[in-house]
């Protein structure tokens, strides 16, 4: 048995709501398969996770329920263990990093770069909310993206574009919390020099790629970050919330989130052998250099885990003779949507997995999911390829193979393992089938191709529903009963060989195939081998998996995919406005005469309109929706006498109203085309 030590840690999920299918699609089961398959190698490995308990979305929904961060943060965490203990998720420890020795692991990395004069303290800009008196870090703050015009920009950086900026370049920036326009003022941080470990990162990028394959769409996001170079980033925040800096003089600052946040691993780390009784015994994995480490996360994630957390590890490594390890590989998940839209709590849109849970097994949802990756790109969960999948796949052909093969035993051979006689060449095809699956799955398994390896497993349930039928045992039974003794024989040696294989990915399964087989688990390199003797007593069969009906899931998609209801709730929060008020906005018809994009953006077109007689230049953000030659010849409402502002460089000379979709693009609002250019509209 191979003792490879390997850490395997997966992204800690903010305590901020309850996780999704797309959390779990993302980084969780992927990492749940990884880790389980290599306990079955009998590998030294430990899997490492927790709940993100800091960070300004924990304050957000703290202040917008009006109770303490703490309340949020306990309720979640609890939540989200549960959610992941029922859907089988085999961590070592689910940690949390509100605990004091996250606090001192994190603040130990801070003191370490900052008495090492590594930390640059730099005064700076900062939005600042003067009615509510606070910095506002971060999310506090919305605004239009100065690079690709995304409404939805956060004040230092686009999710939709992936660009970082400073917090003046953010156009139209509003307070999350007031509402207001905020205001920039000084304040000063301690700022990270990752730019001065830009080359070394790169270096150890390339190497762990080309002595381990990094995924595509993980050297393709890392290759962004390179090529406009890494900036030093402010590790701090203006928060009373988080890791508190330890420094005389200094209040309300803490550690920025991400700062801490990855140093979670290592906490967890720590928290898990000071329970075991050896506290030391951390160091043995994360500063052992024959340690594998491998980080799962979403692609969200992969700048902190592939950039960020690599540069701290080295800092720390280059003053100390111990050293962490850094991640051998990082194979991040692009996103799952919901029936074709992102996952979106506010709109309604998805399930959750207690949910999921409460009305399905959690097998059926591992399987259906890993089928479903999103490994190389998005992928979409819906529940008709749910149901067809559990319905085709899980019943028909693995659950229908087990059930008619104990049935028949049970039925014929008095329950027990038939003996074996001479084999033909069907036979000698099957048996050498399942000797070389055991070589064949592990491969897409050391790939992180998780999908790929389940395909090949189901399809050893199809290779032995085929033997089954071409064998014809219901024949054979009675003209030559030896035949049908060894084919039946070999139909449980492959059930054997399933369930040891389908471990990972379906555990409760597995675990019900063995019962009634009467077998433990073997390393996974023998499951292909023939374990069952003759004469060995069975267990009474049970259906695996039910049929899930059509009313089932017509059920699910109504309770999780409605179209989203605009409560009353979001309405009286409005502010009220006087006539005069609403009348000092001109709303004018106008047509649109010339359209083209905004050169490397992907949501604004430059618009020619014309209003009367005049014409305007109008920059929309509106490219989600539209084509620019789509956009030619439509009536649409603008406000005409707002001020000139500049997007992207260009001027933009008014607004046209839209209409933000489900799928948060913007519909622009028409009206009739016989509606002359120019006329009011109130
Ligand atoms: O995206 C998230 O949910 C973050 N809380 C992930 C953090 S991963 C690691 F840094 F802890
Ligand atoms: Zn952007």
């Amino acid at each position: 048995m191979s003792q490879e030590k390997i850490l395997v840690t997966a992204a800690l999920p903010y305590a901020n709501g309850p996780i999704h299918l797309g959390h779990l699609a993302g980084a969780y089961l992927p990492a749940d398969i990884y880790v389980r398959y290599q306990r079955q190698r009998g590998r030294d490995i430990l899997f490492i996770c927790g709940s993100d308990e800091h960070g300004v979305p924990i304050t957000i929904t703290a202040d917008n329920e009006k109770v303490s961060p703490n309340v949020i943060i306990d309720r979640f965490h609890e939540i989200n263990k549960e959610s992941f203990d029922r859907f089988g998720m085999s961590f070592d420890i689910y940690s949390r990093t509100s605990l004091p020795i996250h606090h001192e692991t994190a603040l130990d990395f801070f003191k370490e770069f900052n008495d090492a004069d590594l930390l640059v303290e730099k005064k700076s800009m900062q939005f600042y909310d003067n009615s509510r008196q606070m910095f506002l870090p971060d999310r506090y703050v919305e605004g239009t993206c100065p690079k690709c015009g995304n409404l939805n920009a956060r004040s230092d950086e686009c999710e939709n574009c992936g660009s970082l900026y400073d917090p003046s370049e953010l156009l139209n920036p509003v307070s999350k919390i007031s509402g207001d326009k905020p205001e920039l003022k000084e304040t000063s941080h301690w700022f990270f020099p990752f730019g001065k470990f830009q080359e070394r990162i790169e270096k150890y990028i390339n190497e762990m790629d080309e002595k381990y394959g990094w995924k595509d769409n993980v050297l393709q996001y890392c290759k962004g970050w390179f090529s406009s170079g890494l900036q030093d980033r402010a590790i701090t925040r203006d928060l009373d919330w988080g890791v508190k800096l330890p420094i005389d003089g200094v209040q309300n600052k803490v550690l920025y989130v991400w700062f801490e946040a990855v140093l979670g691993y290592i906490s967890a780390t720590k928290e898990l052998f000071r329970l075991r009784g050896e506290e030391d015994g951390w160091k043995d994995y994360w500063q052992d250099p024959d340690t594998k480490y491998v980080a799962f996360i979403g692609k969200d994630n992969i700048v902190f885990h592939c950039v960020i957390f690599p540069a701290m590890l080295m800092a720390w490594n280059d003053r100390h003779s111990t050293k962490f390890v850094l991640p051998q590989n990082v194979p991040a998940n692009e996103f799952l949507n919901f029936e074709g839209k992102k996952f979106s709590k506010s709109r309604h849109w998805g399930i959750d997995v207690i949910d999921f849970l409460n009305n399905f097994e959690a097998d059926s949802l591992r399987y259906t999911l890993t089928m479903n990756l999103p490994e190389y790109r998005d992928t979409d969960f819906s529940w008709k390829d749910f149901q067809a999948k559990h319905n085709n796949e899980l019943a028909d052909i693995l659950g229908n193979f087990v059930n008619r093969t104990l049935t028949f035993v049970h039925k014929n051979f008095d329950g027990k393992v038939p003996p074996l006689y001479s084999f033909d060449s069907r036979d000698d095809e099957l048996l050498n089938l399942l000797e070389e699956y055991p070589t064949k799955v592990a491969d897409y398994m050391e790939k992180y191709r998780f999908k790929d390896a389940t395909l090949e497993i189901m399809n050893l349930a199809r290779a032995g529903n085929k033997y089954f039928n071409d064998s014809e045992p219901w024949k054979t039974l009675k003209s030559d009963k030896e035949r049908c003794s060894t084919t039946l024989n070999l139909c449980l040696q492959t059930i054997y060989t399933l369930a040891e294989l389908f471990m990972p990915v379906i555990p409760n399964t597995s675990a019900k195939i063995l019962k009634v087989l009467n077998k433990r688990s073997v390393e996974w390199m023998n499951a292909g081998k023939m374990h069952l003797n003759e004469g060995d007593q069975l267990g009474t069969p049970e259906i695996l998996f039910k049929k899930i009906e059509d009313s089932t899931i017509d059920e699910m998609k109504k309770t999780t995919a409605a179209e989203p209801v605009i409560d009353g709730e979001d309405f009286e929060k409005l502010d009220p406005i006087t006539i005069d008020e609403f009348f000092k906005t001109d709303l004018r018809v106008a047509e649109i005469v010339e359209a083209e994009r905004v050169k490397k953006s992907e949501k604004l077109i430059k618009v020619m309109v014309l209003l009367g007689k005049e014409k305007r230049q109008l920059i929309a953000g509106i490219g989600k929706a539209y084509e620019p030659e789509q956009l030619i010849g439509k009536k649409v409402v603008m406000v005409a006498n707002l001020k000139p502002a500049k997007l992207m460089g260009l001027e933009s000379q008014g607004m046209i109203l839209a209409v933000e979709t489900l799928e948060g693009s913007l519909n622009v609002v028409e009206v009739d085309s016989s509606i002359k250019n120019g006329t009011k509209v109130k």
